[in-house]
């Protein structure tokens, strides 16, 4: 019976040197899937050869028309693996921008869009069922320090509701890891820079906070209570082609190529620790592939620089050749005036290096913006009619 466990899996455990469970592989027919430690599913033909082009897993990835979701899941479908992505493409930022990273997907045979609400437990426990993923990579959620403000309720469905049914499927379902995302913005309003796995991170700031923090406390019950081997990485403003709208990189872009103004908050004093998305996409998927993690961890992954707001600024003014207008505003309530990676966890336990200051990663994105104009445009509509 295809996708069914013919010899030799083993109850979920971790960091065994080697573990081999053959299943019936389910999407080759006749071959046989083979997983090391948890790191590869080769493919082997009926004479039981493994062949390094024949590698393939099946994940399944949340918020896969998302920003972040859509990198990942780009990447490991070159790479060759299966993905089922689950996104329900709602209208916080313009769908269009979500339909044409999942439209990008489409490209590839072996994705499988899912467009559903997570809160919908059956479909989802239908969609783990039938797919039967090696690993779930969740990275759906209701993202926005500032929205948290005035939509509490879509925190509570999209983040605590939605991020249940996720552990509460990946519990009964014989997978072997949940990575999740979780956020720098745990950290609140601490102090000490750059901010470590190690600080206290129990005075969230915003609701948005707060229920990144629940999740990583609801991944440990999972962990403890069921042996669910849970990653939560803590992302570091992630930034890049295909970004997000509601984020500063991309506001101030379309604001300064249109000649409008730009919002500067807290009168420019802030500073943040920028990832460009490439290097995200490479912790994420070190994430879910490496050997040797703990039952439970939670990592930062950032860039390891502190960057000032206004540089940022000068260099998408001069990307664009264009002085931007500047608004200078006060700070917004929920946000915080720095924040800054310490990722040697990530670097030891990941290989995590991330590759890209600010001065190579802007030029990339607004490149993208430039050549894109269409899509941005796109963009503008659906936002000026909303
Ligand atoms: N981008 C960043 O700088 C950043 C920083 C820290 C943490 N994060 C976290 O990383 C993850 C990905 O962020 P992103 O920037 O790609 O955000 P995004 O908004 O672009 O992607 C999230 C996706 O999840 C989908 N989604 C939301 N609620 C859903 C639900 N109930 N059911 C199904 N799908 C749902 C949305 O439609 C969206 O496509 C999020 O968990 C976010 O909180 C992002």
């Amino acid at each position: 019976m295809p996708g069914t466990a013919v010899a030799g899996r083993q109850p979920k455990g971790y960091n065994r040197p080697l573990r081999v469970a053959l299943k019936r592989s389910t999407g080759e027919p006749g071959a046989i899937r083979g997983r090391f430690g948890g790191r590869f599913c080769a493919v082997a033909d009926c004479q039981g050869t493994f062949t390094r082009e024949n590698i393939v897993a099946n994940y399944l990835v949340t918020g896969s028309a998302g920003f972040i979701g859509f990198h990942v899941a780009k990447k490991l479908l070159e790479e060759g693996h299966a993905i089922v992505g689950y996104d329900n493409l709602n209208p916080y930022y313009p769908p269009v921008l979500k339909r044409a990273r999942h439209e990008r997907l489409r490209e590839f045979d072996r994705f499988t869009p899912v467009e559903a609400d997570l809160c919908d437990l059956e479909t989802l426990g239908r969609v783990v069922e039938s797919h039967k993923p090696d690993v779930v990579c969740h990275l759906a959620a209701q993202a926005g320090v500032r929205y948290s403000l005035t939509h509490p309720f879509v925190y509570g469905e999209s983040n605590l509701h939605a991020f249940l049914n996720v552990l509460e499927v990946c519990r009964h379902a014989p997978l072997d890891r949940l990575v999740y995302a979780s956020s720098s913005s745990v950290y609140g309003g601490n102090r000490d820079l750059p901010f470590s796995e190690d600080d206290p991170v129990d005075h969230p700031i915003s609701l948005y906070a707060a229920t990144k923090k629940a999740n990583e406390l609801m991944a440990h019950v999972y962990t403890h209570l069921y042996g669910l081997q849970t990653i939560g990485l803590r992302f570091f403003t992630v930034y890049g082609p295909w970004g997000r709208p509601d984020m500063a990189m991309w506001l101030f872009a379309d604001a300064i190529s249109r000649g409008r103004p730009i919002k500067v908050f807290n009168y420019g004093k802030m500073q943040r620790d920028f990832t460009y998305i490439d290097d995200i996409v490479s912790g994420v998927i070190a994430a879910i592939e490496r050997d040797g993690l703990e039952p439970y961890e939670v990592l930062n992954l950032g860039n390891h620089r502190c960057e000032e707001l206004m540089h940022l600024i000068e260099l998408i003014e001069g990307e664009l050749g264009t002085e931007a207008e500047k608004e200078m505003l006060p700070m917004q309530p929920g946000d915080v005036p720095a924040t800054y990676a310490d990722v040697e966890r990530a670097r030891r336990k990941l290989g995590y290096e991330p590759t890209t200051p600010i001065d190579i990663g802007v030029p990339k994105f607004i490149d993208w913006f430039k050549a894109r104009a269409d899509l941005i445009e796109k963009v503008r509509h659906e936002q000026e009619t909303d």
